[in-house]
């Protein structure tokens, strides 16, 4: 009540002028994130035209402004936010790498540290979690997101709103989450970014849509918009999609904001005439700030003032706005996250180190082994690729105020003799792949494959007869087809953070054994894209004895590693998978068992996943889809039997009306240590009432 009474209160005395500036977000100029920069800033926050900040950090800078805003008319305090990915000053792996350690706990301690910096640095506001579903590694933002799988997705969505939020939003550790790009960023056609994105409600509902979902659910208390439309309405002004479903369904309570310049956009998009026509379209369709546009301020109180907008509606978003600030204590202490000696204490701090460095280990991927891996410590090495020097690349697209970065040559160096003369050394580490801007925002490529040169290299270092271990970082699967041909042992390390070097040598060098299994598969080639191993069997499933049937001629159907996909040190055998009963009623639930044995004298660890097919249903279903996994590690020589309680939850699905709906029927359970590699047991659901 006292909340609402202090809120109520300061708004009836606010301007028109000033209520459309809370819902005026701008940039600053310590980080260049979109192409419009914003003007005379402090003036704007002088005058209350201005209600949030982003690219802004430091308690300095922070504090400056502040101070600025105290002094405005109504002592309206700001919101600093920032583009905080993946680490605000310690950076872990990037998104889509992280993800690969399918280890939720260990996300959700990521999003904490990460938060904890960022709000020591001054900030309330990160723009993640990014949970956008992508089946198009042509798409350079794949980078940001947890790749393919909607089930996955939504988990990791959960962890990482619940790792940003903590309990309290007033805790100087804790940051309001962003989930973005509401909605369906992930499909642009072609994987060109910014581009059209046309999709059926099916597909919105069934894989686009569980991880923003799960998101609202586990409390984000911000969104932001996409830049693309929505059958043909921009998400910006898509009043279906903000309103109807996103609040109305979906209960959510928060407030909208707009991608960078989304607002004024419209105009480019062709639904919008003006910039006050599109202020109008979005403010109807639910936005409540806008992003750098400046639509907002400049449009929103002359619109309710000629009574085109009922100011009813500007009131309800302002009020969202300012019962964040009040949640986040900035009311009662506008200045607390401008403390140096905190900022000194928490960024960067020894423990956050050690926290990247675990989680660098865990994002990188073992894609091929003949035995050359792990490397002894005593093997001479020598350490080579464009990319083996550079911590910038290992840091990846969208470091926040990241610096530095282990390259693979420090990390390696630290553990290992590195030859200068790579004829000197037994085994060559070869680093290859994408560098820093090669992925991220604005980095669509057509090709998927390693850079032309770097290939050549390859073949040269190849002829020499060295055995090789191939790393290769990226923000995206690759087409690596030609290299598993060539090279007996492969490493996929993404981009992993601040200790990414480090991290690589534990697992080249066998410190940590691999652990990471793909959430986005790797193709055969760029023509096989988009494409997701949770594909629909279509009337004509591929029969190699059968001309007519669904294929390429020149590659296989799946990925050359699919989703799910990591090899580790040793191998797990998969035995017998069998379910304690044939047929579930509703409400019942199955345990699907599956027997595991180590067969060798080391411990294996492996995350086991189990997948499920509705065989016959209303609406056609996927050919599989994740619904759970274990990461178990036995010990040399143990057998053990694994369980999954198989639920009623799991079988659903959007029936006909897109509602969700369980029907009777068979399936199949697949248990395996990949999405293609699995083993089938059929069972039967049939109701009570039958
Ligand atoms: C544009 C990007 O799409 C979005 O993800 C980011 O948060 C904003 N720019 C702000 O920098």
């Amino acid at each position: 009540m006292e909340r609402d009474a202090f809120l109520k209160d300061l708004l009836s005395r606010m301007t028109l002028e000033e209520k459309a500036g809370q819902l005026n977000l701008l940039t600053g100029t310590m980080d260049a994130t979109g192409m419009k920069d914003s003007a005379d800033l402090e003036e704007k926050i002088r005058t209350g035209h201005c209600g949030a900040v982003f690219n802004v950090f430091t308690p300095a800078a922070t504090r400056a402004l502040q101070e600025v805003a105290m002094a405005s008319r109504l002592a309206v305090p700001l919101i600093f936010g920032y583009d905080v990915i993946h680490g605000h000053r310690t950076i872990f792996p990037i998104p889509l790498g992280l993800s690969c350690s399918w280890n939720l706990a260990l996300i959700q301690r990521c999003a904490q540290a990460a938060a904890a910096e960022a709000a020591a640095d001054g900030l309330h506001w990160v723009y993640s979690p990014m949970v956008d579903i992508s089946q198009d590694p042509r798409w350079g933002r794949v980078a940001e997101g947890s790749g393919e799988d909607p089930w996955l997705g939504a988990e990791i969505a959960r962890a990482m709103v619940h790792g940003y939020q903590g309990e309290n939003l007033a805790a100087p550790d804790a940051v309001l989450a962003c989930v973005k790009h509401f909605a369906l960023y992930g499909a642009p056609q072609g994987g060109r970014d910014y581009h059209t994105v046309d999709m059926s409600r099916r597909a919105m509902v069934e894989t686009y849509f569980p991880p923003y979902q799960a998101a609202i659910e586990a409390g984000a208390r911000t969104v932001m918009t996409s830049f693309n439309e929505i059958d043909g309405i921009p998400a910006s002004g898509n009043r279906w999609l903000l309103t109807e479903l996103l609040r109305e369904q979906w209960g959510f309570r928060g407030w909208i904001v707009t991608d960078y310049t989304a607002v004024s956009e419209m105009k480019n998009h062709g639904t919008a005439g003006s910039d006050a026509e599109a202020a109008q379209q979005a403010l109807e369709a639910g936005v409540d700030m806008d992003m750098v546009s400046e639509c907002f301020i400049a449009a929103l109180p002359s619109l309710v003032k000629s009574g085109v907008i009922a100011e009813a509606l500007l009131d309800a978003a302002v009020l969202r706005v300012l019962a964040t600030k009040w949640d986040l204590g900035l009311f009662q202490a506008p200045f607390a996250r401008c403390d140096e000696a905190r900022a000194r204490a928490v960024n960067g701090c020894e423990a956050h180190r050690d926290l990247a460095r675990e989680a660098g280990r865990e994002a990188v991927v073992l894609l091929k082994n003949d035995g050359l891996l792990p490397l002894s410590q005593s093997t001479k090495v020598a350490v080579l690729g464009p990319l083996a020097a550079s911590g910038r690349d290992m840091l990846g697209c969208w470091i926040a105020a990241g610096v530095g970065g282990i390259s693979a040559l420090e990390g390696i160096r630290e553990v290992a003799e590195v030859t200068e003369d790579w004829q000197a050394a037994e085994v060559l580490i070869l680093v290859l792949g994408e560098d820093w801007e090669m992925h991220g925002e604005a980095a669509s490529r057509t090709s998927i494959r390693l850079p032309k040169e770097q290939r050549k290299l390859a073949r040269e270092l190849l002829e020499t007869g060295k055995p090789i271990v191939l790393v290769t970082l990226s923000g995206r699967p690759l087409d690596l087809s030609w290299e598993v041909q060539k090279f007996p042992a492969m490493l996929h390390a993404w981009a992993l953070g601040s200790e990414g070097g480090r991290a690589l040598a534990d697992v080249i060098f066998g410190i940590a054994a691999p652990v990471g299994k793909l959430t986005m598969g790797f193709p055969r080639n760029v023509g096989q894209v988009p494409m997701t191993y949770r594909e629909k069997p279509g009337g004509r499933p591929f029969d190699a004895t059968q001309k007519y049937t669904s294929k390429y001629l020149d590659v296989e159907n799946d990925a050359l590693f699919p989703f799910g996909y990591g090899l580790t040190y040793g191998t797990l055998q998969h035995g017998t998978v069998w379910l304690d009963r044939p047929r579930m009623a509703a409400g019942e639930s199955l345990t699907l068992f599956a027997e595991l044995e180590n067969e060798q004298e080391i411990p294996i660890t492996e995350t086991v996943q189990w997948y499920l097919r509705d065989l016959v249903a209303t609406v056609s279903r996927p050919v599989k889809e994740l619904r759970g996994y274990q990461r178990v590690t036995l010990q040399a020589q143990e057998r053990r039997v694994i369980s999954f309680k198989i639920q009623d939850a799991d079988l659903s699905f959007p029936g006909r009306d897109l509602q969700p709906r369980i029907e009777d029927g068979e399936f199949e359970a697949m248990v395996g240590p990949n999405s293609r590699d699995v083993q089938v047991v059929r069972f039967w659901r049939v109701s009570l009432e039958n």
